[in-house]
């Protein structure tokens, strides 16, 4: 019995496979790599190609005898799924839809979705849990609530699924040896990654009046191999006939941008130029995670904190400035 990890080349997708390694369970990703890189995988199988490939794909599950997916391929940048919406639904929606069909057909029926905190658009309070209602603001994450709706629906056809929605995801592997793309990545820690090894000048901070105790927003950083974790988690849940499900995957800690750049200046005893500058458009003053569903459903919860978080990014970077090899 294998798990098919979709998009394994990725930045979760390897650790999350690496994780599941280390515990003895089989493995195959299957992934483009049009984002990702095969060296992420070290010597694990890949297959290289696109969920939508229905021939593919059902060779695959047939060949592994695939009884399980974590299905994490997708495009992820907000800005750029506003500029291409039809790029985002067509890889995030239709191929998610075309790839559930196969598998489907190919008798899989436990599924992992890598879903978003972006799901609830700016939340009227933080903690935020599940019972929030889902305001999608770009088309990204709506592409991520189309897909829990449809899996929901898919449970009238026999489909199993826990969907899992990320907070920041950040940090990298304890060895040094995988760890995040800050060449392709918006987000804020690979940013001030990108600042401390010289491919941008400063950090800007979008704004410190916003209402929160230092006025810069406040986020929840969840540490990838506790990520990788709730996804372990997430496939046992299945395997012993757990019901759907839709959870926050967050630590319950809110951050802010400027507690974030302090923590960087004392883990690495360096100075992080920075500057403040306007509001960006859209961005919510503070969202974390209410984590009582995943505790109590999955018994999950992070065991990684904020200091964790850098020292390991930085690690990985210091030791690999090229990133991965292309
Ligand atoms: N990184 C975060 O903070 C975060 C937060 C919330 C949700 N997510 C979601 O988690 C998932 C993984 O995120 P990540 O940070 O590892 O992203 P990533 O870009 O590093 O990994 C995605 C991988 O999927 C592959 N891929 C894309 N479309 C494919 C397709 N049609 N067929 C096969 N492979 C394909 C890419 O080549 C890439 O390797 C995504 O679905 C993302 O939306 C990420």
């Amino acid at each position: 019995m294998t798990v098919l990890v979709t998009g394994g080349a990725g930045y979760i997708g390897s650790h999350t496979a690496r994780l599941l390694t280390e515990l003895g369970r089989e493995v195959v990703a299957l992934d483009t790599l049009e984002r990702g890189y095969r060296d992420s995988l070290g010597d694990l199988d890949l297959v290289v190609g696109d969920v939508a490939d229905e021939r593919l794909v059902a060779k695959t599950c047939r060949k592994y005898d695939v009884d399980s997916v974590i299905h994490f391929a997708a495009y992820k940048a907000v800005g750029e799924s506003v500029s291409e919406p039809l790029r985002y639904y067509k890889n995030n929606v239709s191929s998610s839809i075309a790839l559930v069909e196969t598998l489907m057909a190919n008798g899989v029926n436990k599924f992992v979705f890598s879903s978003s905190a972006a799901v609830y658009g700016t939340p009227d309070s933080s903690p935020v849990n599940e019972d929030a209602p889902l305001r999608p603001q770009s088309p990204y994450a709506q592409t991520k609530t189309d897909i829990e709706h449809f899996l929901r629906s898919c449970d009238a056809i026999g489909l199993r699924s826990v969907s899992l929605r990320y907070f920041n995801a950040a940090g990298a592997h304890d060895s040094g040896d995988m760890g995040e793309d800050f060449s392709l990545a918006a987000n804020l820690v690979p940013v001030i990654m990108r600042v401390l090894f010289g491919g941008q000048e400063q950090l800007e901070i979008f704004g410190d009046d916003y209402p929160t105790p230092d006025g810069t927003c406040v986020r929840d950083y969840v540490h990838v191999s506790d990520l990788a974790d709730a996804h372990v988690k997430a496939l046992d849940y299945l395997a012993t006939g757990g019901k759907s499900l839709a959870c926050n995957v967050g630590t319950g800690q809110g951050t802010s941008v400027r507690q974030l750049v302090e923590m960087t200046e004392s883990v690495t005893s360096r100075s992080l130029p920075h500057e403040v500058v306007g509001r960006r458009p859209g961005d919510p003053a503070a969202v974390y995670a209410d984590p009582t569903l995943i505790r109590a459903v999955l018994g999950w919860r992070a065991t990684r904190d904020l200091r964790e978080i850098i020292a390991s990014a930085y690690r990985w970077h210091e030791r690999h400035p090229e990133g991965y090899a292309r």
